[in-house]
């Protein structure tokens, strides 16, 4: 089709060019009729500009929303009365002098121009007409700056002497946690492919092919929950590095970080501070202050263990608690003493939620209140559990706490792991409640050290924490037969602001130790044969040592667009369970495929 070709870009008019006449392509984005004359402002991915069409001249168009157009005219200054200082080229508008509709648009499944009413449009909807929703501004600005974002990668990581690879889609089933989305095989009914969940497995063995420095942006495939951050296929930078301690991919994976996203924050005049040096704390500073191994460092309060101190106290809850092998820890909520019952109860509800069997909280005042007691020295509390202890020890739970009047302190007696767990949630929603996680801020740290394996209750054999090929801490591998639990890995995340972004380790590269580490999270030697014989043959051949990392491109992303839905920042996303609306995926097969594929409704079983 001949239609005439844009010579400017929407967006870009300006009064410079006022007596010129140009041709804009785009859409129709608001249509108004004013009596005599027809204003339509006219959009392409640059922004929009104001056309006004006079019917004696062109007629009466019938122009509705999203229609496709080409339009030719000229540029003329708006009158001072009509200049709209919002629109970047709110001082001209293009008096139309030809005009070809180049598609007319169906009705619409929602207001594409109305960004408040788009908010509020059913998701579905939204990704079932995703074409249609990627119209819109904010739309191409998240696109653009995940484009941004990978170039930048790219860039830094090619400076760098990083050779990008690709890594095949159809291969063998590599364990990351999750479980494989499969694809049958043609030739040989009831075999089948799995889709990578990373590719953890090539990348290794591109470095024992050599290639010392590889990256991938690598779509990865896992069939697992959905939640606000997970998609079944997601995108990760993934990388490996041969001839490589820890400390060269920590320093790597941090200046990189910091150097893409401060570029980011100031290309696209986002919203945020700059980026600051990652903090650093291992896995068990991690679960003691923070209660999980991703701390939201937004804000710097940390969890306080008194279970020593209230071993012998007054209040049962708690002795009894430490004398069966439990833990007392608890929070501090800032200014929390005039909290409600109510909603302190809440407080108590959330801790429940999370398996706590209750939370306890004191409530400090510097002045004395209905049923309070008297501390001395200003200081008056009230609570449950107050009316237990001795003043002493109510004092020392205070100076635990770090608590001054008008505070309240809450604590949870439990297990290590669910008091873990719930000061962990509650300290988040304290943080929230308090305005402490700021907008503004990404808070990024390593959390080190992670145990290398964990025990699990219900099949009763120890699993990795990471993946199989992860190495043992080499001053740990003491511990292999007698206490595995006690092994700390060469196992490093990245955290931002209470989200994982980012998990790597050294590998093992010797196949004595990855056989002993098979054995221990219990593959059998066939297993290991069939699952991983051809990487235990592969580092036989004087494999290196090597490490690598895999942040996730989207949650990066997300901590920049400030989205709390991963789908926002992917163009074709799918919805629970996998599902994509638009496509119409997964969907049926016909008959002739079934019989291709040789496979019946029922699983082939050997
Ligand atoms: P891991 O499984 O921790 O490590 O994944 C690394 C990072 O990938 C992102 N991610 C996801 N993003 C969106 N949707 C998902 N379903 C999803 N799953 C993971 C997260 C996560 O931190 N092979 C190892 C890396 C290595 O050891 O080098 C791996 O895949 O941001
Ligand atoms: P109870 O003795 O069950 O009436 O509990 C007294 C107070 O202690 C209440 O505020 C409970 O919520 C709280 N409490 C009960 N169990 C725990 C626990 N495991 N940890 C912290 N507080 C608890």
């Amino acid at each position: 089709m001949n239609f005439p070709q844009r010579t400017v870009w929407c967006g870009e008019v300006r009064p410079s060019q006022i007596g010129q006449d140009i041709t804009l392509n785009g859409w129709a984005h608001r249509v108004r009729d004013l009596g005599g004359l027809l204003f339509v402002d006219l959009r392409d991915r640059t922004g929009l500009v104001q056309l006004m069409i006079d019917p004696e001249t062109q007629g009466k168009p019938d122009i509705r929303p999203e229609t496709c157009l080409s339009v030719s005219g000229r540029v003329e200054p708006r009158d001072a009365a009509n200049v709209n200082p919002k629109l970047p080229t709110g001082q001209v508008e293009v008096i139309v002098t030809g005009m070809t509709v180049l598609n007319e648009c169906a009705v619409l499944p929602f207001p594409v121009s109305d960004e408040e009413q788009m908010v509020k449009v059913n998701e579905e909807l939204r990704v079932k007409y995703r074409y249609l929703d990627l119209r819109r501004p904010t739309m191409h600005q998240r696109l653009a700056l995940r484009a941004a974002a990978v170039r930048k990668i790219r860039a830094y990581l090619d400076d760098r002497g990083f050779i990008e690879t690709e890594t095949p889609i159809f291969t063998k089933s590599t364990p990351e946690g999750a479980r494989d989305y499969l694809v049958p095989y043609r030739l040989e009914p009831g075999k089948f492919y799995a889709l990578p969940q990373s590719p953890q497995q090539y990348k290794q063995l591109l470095m024992v092919g050599g290639l010392e420095r590889y990256y991938q942006i690598a779509k990865c495939f896992r069939d697992e929950a959905q939640r606000a951050d997970r998609q079944p296929e997601f995108t990760q930078l993934d990388l490996e590095m041969s001839f490589a301690t820890q400390e060269d991919v920590l320093t790597l994976i941090e200046g990189m970080t910091l150097s893409v996203i401060n570029e980011l924050i100031g290309d696209f005049a986002l919203e945020k501070d700059k980026v600051e040096p990652f903090t650093r704390l291992t896995y068990d500073e991690s679960m003691r202050l923070y209660g999980n191994d991703k701390p939201d460092l937004r804000f710097a309060l940390q969890l306080f263990d008194v279970s020593e101190q209230v071993r012998d106290c007054g209040f049962g809850v708690f002795s009894n608690c430490v004398q069966g092998g439990g833990f007392v820890r608890g929070v501090l909520y800032p200014g929390g003493a005039k909290l409600s019952r109510k909603d302190v109860g809440e407080l108590e509800e959330l801790c429940k939620s999370f398996g706590a069997k209750g939370m306890a909280s004191l409530y400090v005042e510097s002045e004395a209140h209905e049923g309070s007691i008297d501390l001395g020295g200003g200081t008056f509390v009230r609570g449950a559990m107050a009316k237990f202890l001795k003043p002493e020890e109510t004092l020392a739970l205070i100076a635990a706490a770090g608590a001054k009047g008008g505070d309240l302190v809450c604590f949870v007696a439990d297990s290590w792991a669910v008091s873990c767990e719930a000061l962990a949630r509650l300290r988040l929603a304290i943080g929230e409640a308090c305005g402490l996680r700021d907008k503004r801020k990404l808070a990024f740290a390593f959390v080190l050290d992670f145990p290398l394996v964990d025990w699990n209750e219900d099949e009763q054999r120890w699993d990795p924490t990471h993946h199989p090929f992860t190495s043992p801490k080499a001053e740990d591998l003491i511990y292999l037969d007698t206490d595995p639990g006690r092994i700390r890995a060469d196992c490093y995340d990245v955290v931002c602001n209470g989200t994982e972004w980012a998990s790597g380790s050294i590998r093992i590269h010797r196949p004595d130790v990855q056989a002993r580490i098979f054995k221990l999270i219990g593959v059998s030697d066939e297993e290991q044969q069939s699952r991983f014989g051809h990487i235990l043959e592969a580092f036989a051949f004087g494999a290196p040592p090597h490490g690598g990392i895999a942040p996730g491109i989207d949650r990066m992303v997300m901590f920049l667009t400030d989205d709390d839905n991963i789908r926002e920042v992917i163009a074709f996303p799918k919805l629970g369970g996998g599902y994509d609306p638009m496509m119409d995926a997964p969907s049926e097969i016909d008959s002739r495929q079934w019989d291709e594929m040789g496979l019946t409704k029922k699983p082939v079983t050997k």
